[in-house]
C-alpha cells in the first residue's frame, strides 16, 4: 500500500492547534489560544472587499500580487520607515503571512540544510523548516532581569557548514519581546559574516507599546539593511487590521529571491485572492485613523492582564513591549499541554501551551489579550481560581 511520505509524517503537529481542536468541540470556551481578537474585521475593509467583488476583482492576478497593492505597500514603507522598496521587484503578495514564511524558508534551504531559529517562537517557522527537509536549531532567548535577550554566543556556536538561515520574530509571538536596534544590527552583522539569509518576521510591527505615538511601528530591519542584503521580511494583514481569516500577507526581499518567490507562487496558490488584495489597499489607505485606538485598547488589555497575573500564585510574567501576548511562567508546571487541557476542561478557558513554542517554552502558557474585556476578565478570574486550588 502506498504510504504518506515519511518526510511529511515527520513534520510535528502544532500543539496550539491540538489544544484548539479539543476546545473547538466544546461549548462556551473563552478562547485565548489563537492570535486574534474576538472582534471582526473593521467595516471599512469588509465594505472594500464587497466593492471589489462588484467592480470585477474576480479574476486571476499577477503571481506577485496586484501592482496597485504592491505600490501601496511600498508607499507605506516609505512613509512609516523611510525606506525605498521597489514594488515591481522586491515585494510579493502572498496568501497569508504563513505562506510568506513558507516561500521564504523554501527558497533559502535545500534538504539537509540548517536554520537557526530564535525561540520560544510561534511553531510554524521551525515546522516549515522541517517541511523543507531541513533542520531547525532552536536558540532560546534567555530572560535577563525582566527582559529577554539574544544569546549571540549560542548563535555563533550553533553555526555549521550547513547553516543557511536565521529566523527571528520581533515583536515576538509569544514573548512580546522587541529586538532593539543594537540586536537588529548584530543579527545583520552575524548573518553577513557567516553568509546567511536573515528572515525577520515583522507581522506584529504595528502592535508596539514602546513610546512614540500609538500605531507607530517598531523599526523594521529594512531601515538597517541595504537592498542587496540577504534579508527577507515577512508581513501580514492579519494582526494590524484584524484580517486573520482573509489569509493575506506579503514578503519583502532581495530582488533575486522575491522574483523566484513570485514565480514559484504559481505552483503553490498562484496568487492571493483578487478581491482581498483590493480590500488590503483600502486597509493601508484608511487604516491609520483606526490603528491608534486599537493599540491603546490592546495596551490597556495588556496592563489589565499583567496586574491580574501578578496577583496570582506561582506566576512570573515579564512586561512585553509589543504584539498581543503574555507568556507567564507557572511554577510547578512541567507539562504545559496537560496543564492547558485541564484548565480548558475544568474552567472552559483556552490558553496555548508553552511547549508549543519550542526550546525555552515549556513551563509557560501563552495568553492572547486581543479579546474584549468581557472575555478577558472572566478568563483571568477563572485562571486565578484554578491556580489557587493548586
Ligand atoms: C509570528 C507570526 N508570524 C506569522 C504569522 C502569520 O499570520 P497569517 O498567516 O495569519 O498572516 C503569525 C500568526 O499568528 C505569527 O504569530
Amino acid at each position: 500500500m502506498p504510504r504518506v511520505a515519511p518526510s511529511a509524517v515527520g513534520v510535528p503537529v502544532s500543539r496550539i492547534r491540538e489544544l484548539a481542536d479539543i476546545a473547538m468541540r466544546m461549548d462556551g470556551v473563552l478562547r485565548l489560544y489563537f492570535g486574534e481578537s474576538n472582534l471582526p474585521t473593521p467595516d471599512y475593509i469588509k465594505d472594500a472587499a464587497v466593492r471589489a467583488l462588484r467592480d470585477g476583482y474576480t479574476f486571476y492576478t499577477e503571481n506577485a500580487g496586484l501592482p496597485s497593492l504592491r505600490r501601496a505597500i511600498a508607499e507605506s514603507y516609505r512613509r512609516l520607515h523611510g525606506v525605498a522598496i521597489d514594488p515591481a521587484g522586491e515585494i510579493v503578495v502572498t496568501a497569508s503571512g504563513v505562506q510568506a514564511l513558507n516561500v521564504g524558508i523554501r527558497l533559502t534551504l535545500d534538504p539537509g540544510d540548517e536554520a537557526l531559529v530564535l525561540t520560544p517562537a510561534w511553531p510554524n517557522g521551525a515546522s516549515i523548516v522541517a517541511l523543507s527537509n531541513a533542520m531547525a536549531r532552536e536558540i532560546p532567548l534567555p530572560l535577563s532581569g525582566s527582559r529577554y535577550a539574544i544569546d549571540f554566543d549560542a548563535l555563533e556556536a550553533a553555526v555549521t557548514p550547513r547553516t543557511r538561515l536565521v529566523v527571528y520574530n520581533s515583536p515576538s509571538n509569544p514573548l512580546g519581546w522587541v529586538a532593539t536596534q543594537d540586536d537588529q544590527q548584530r543579527l545583520l552583522d552575524f548573518a553577513r559574516r557567516h553568509g546567511l539569509w536573515l528572515l525577520a518576521d515583522e507581522v506584529y510591527d504595528r502592535l508596539n507599546y514602546l513610546g512614540g505615538r500609538p500605531g507607530e511601528p517598531v523599526p523594521s530591519i529594512l531601515r538597517l539593511a541595504s537592498r542587496d542584503d540577504a534579508v527577507i521580511v515577512v508581513q501580514s494583514f492579519s494582526k494590524a487590521y484584524r484580517m486573520t481569516g482573509w489569509r493575506l500577507g506579503y514578503l519583502i526581499a532581495r530582488r533575486d529571491l522575491a522574483q523566484k518567490a513570485a514565480q514559484i507562487n504559481e505552483f503553490i496558490v498562484s496568487h492571493a485572492a483578487s478581491f482581498t488584495q483590493k480590500a488590503a489597499e483600502t486597509a493601508l489607505a484608511e487604516g491609520e485613523e483606526e490603528l491608534p485606538g486599537m493599540i491603546q485598547g490592546l495596551r490597556q488589555n495588556r496592563d489589565l492582564c499583567l496586574a491580574a497575573l501578578r496577583g496570582m500564585p506561582r506566576v512570573t510574567v515579564p512586561e512585553p513591549d509589543g504584539a498581543f501576548y503574555l507568556f507567564p511562567r507557572i511554577a510547578g508546571v512541567s507539562d504545559s499541554f496537560a496543564f492547558c487541557r485541564r484548565l480548558l476542561e475544568e474552567t472552559r478557558v483556552g490558553l496555548a501551551p508553552g511547549v508549543a513554542f519550542g526550546a525555552g517554552g515549556e513551563g509557560s502558557v501563552r495568553i492572547c489579550y486581543a479579546a474584549e474585556r468581557a472575555i478577558l476578565e472572566p478568563a483571568l478570574e477563572r485562571l486565578g481560581n484554578f491556580l489557587k486550588q493548586g
